[in-house]
């Protein structure tokens, strides 16, 4: 029997139409958009608006594009995966909620929490699932609503991070394209330079948790760089050895959007050239489980059936780590 692997057959993006500029945030906190630009690379943001919204509200109008694109009936959904770490609410999920407005009423569904890396651990889950045998149609969603975390106090965080969705289709391939191989990593030392303190099961929100600000986002910004360049260099390195890969053989680079100047070391760092890397951190910050979406989507119509692509990530935890895959549409052989 042929091997099985799990292709993505589709993606769609979504953005919400806030547009939160380097300009106005001049406005807001003692910045400017030269280092702004300078330090990360981002010129703007998209805020998600609106009482009551949640991160459901974006992996809704994802998913509804995804299925209307790929022309896929939501009772064929089987298996539902959300990456987010602003989750509408502790519980239920919010791959649940997703499912329940799109119609998916045949699946199960879970999320995943893994920060940054949120995307890449759910896509890699999703398709043993597919590679099992088990699913045919698997849904893996990357969303967050940091703007629900952040303190626009703050100007070490507040100028990062925006929000959005994306998400993609995995189905079953005999023809050798889809996900070959996946490396992940964590660190849990890694927790003293970025977290959410309180609002979890330590540190349950009161008065004061609320008062000292402690529901935002910490992040101390210079060794979470470091991490970030190392541990995103050293995956691609392992996972283009053991797969007899030589960079010139990969055909685009897509990193997690957290700095630009991040994804120039770790691109250097690699030998990557520049031109084949996926950037629209200038466009959305860093938008946390969904930037590995929204570069597929943003990247979609440029790529061919049979590109090599190279996924990885670096994220709150540590979390991090690649994906090596084929990618089965478009264009090409
Ligand atoms: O996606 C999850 C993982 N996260 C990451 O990968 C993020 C990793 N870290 C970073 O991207 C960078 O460390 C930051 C963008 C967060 C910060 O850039 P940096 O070059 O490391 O700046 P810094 O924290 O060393 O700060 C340099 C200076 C400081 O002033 P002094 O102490 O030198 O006077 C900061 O107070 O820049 C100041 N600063 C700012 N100035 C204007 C910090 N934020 C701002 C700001 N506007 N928004």
């Amino acid at each position: 029997m042929a091997n099985i692997t799990a292709a993505i057959t589709g993606v769609q993006g979504y953005v919400p139409d806030y547009v939160l500029t380097n300009k106005e945030l001049e406005t807001m906190v003692d910045t400017s958009d030269d280092w702004i630009t300078s330090r990360t690379g981002i010129k703007e943001r998209h805020i998600l608006k609106g009482e009551g919204l949640g991160t459901s509200a974006m992996g809704i109008r994802a998913v509804n594009g995804l299925l209307e694109k790929t022309n896929t009936d939501p009772a064929e959904i089987e298996l539902v995966i959300c990456a987010t770490v602003t989750p509408d609410m502790p519980f239920p999920d919010t791959a649940n909620l997703i499912a329940d407005a799109a119609g998916i009423k045949n699946a199960f569904c879970f999320d995943i929490h893994a920060a940054c890396s949120g995307f890449l651990y759910a896509l890699t889950t999703g398709a043993r699932y597919i590679e099992s045998g088990a699913h045919q149609k698997v849904l893996v969603i990357g969303g967050d609503k940091m703007s629900s975390i952040i303190d626009y106090t703050d100007r070490t965080t507040c100028v990062i991070f925006g929000d959005g969705a994306g998400a993609v289709l995995l189905e079953p391939n005999t023809e050798g394209y889809g996900l070959l191989d996946s490396l992940h990593r964590s660190d849990g030392s890694g927790a003293q330079y970025l977290h959410q303190k309180a609002g979890g099961s330590r540190y349950p929100a009161t008065l004061e948790t609320v008062q000292n600000r402690e529901h935002f986002v910490y992040q101390n910004g210079k060794p979470v760089f470091k991490a970030a360049v190392s541990g995103m260099s050293d995956v691609i390195r392992k996972i283009t050895d053991r797969n007899g890969l030589h960079i010139d053989d990969i055909d685009w680079l897509v990193p997690h959007q957290a700095n630009r100047r991040i994804i120039e070391t770790v691109a250097s760092m690699t030998d990557f050239p520049l031109e084949r890397v996926m950037i629209n951190i200038q466009r959305y910050g860093n938008t946390t489980a969904a930037t590995l979406p929204l570069c597929l989507w943003d990247w979609e119509d440029q790529l061919k059936r049979g590109d090599r692509l190279l996924l990885t990530a670096f994220g709150g935890g540590f979390t991090w780590g690649a994906i090596y895959l084929r990618w089965a549409y478009g264009a090409g052989t």
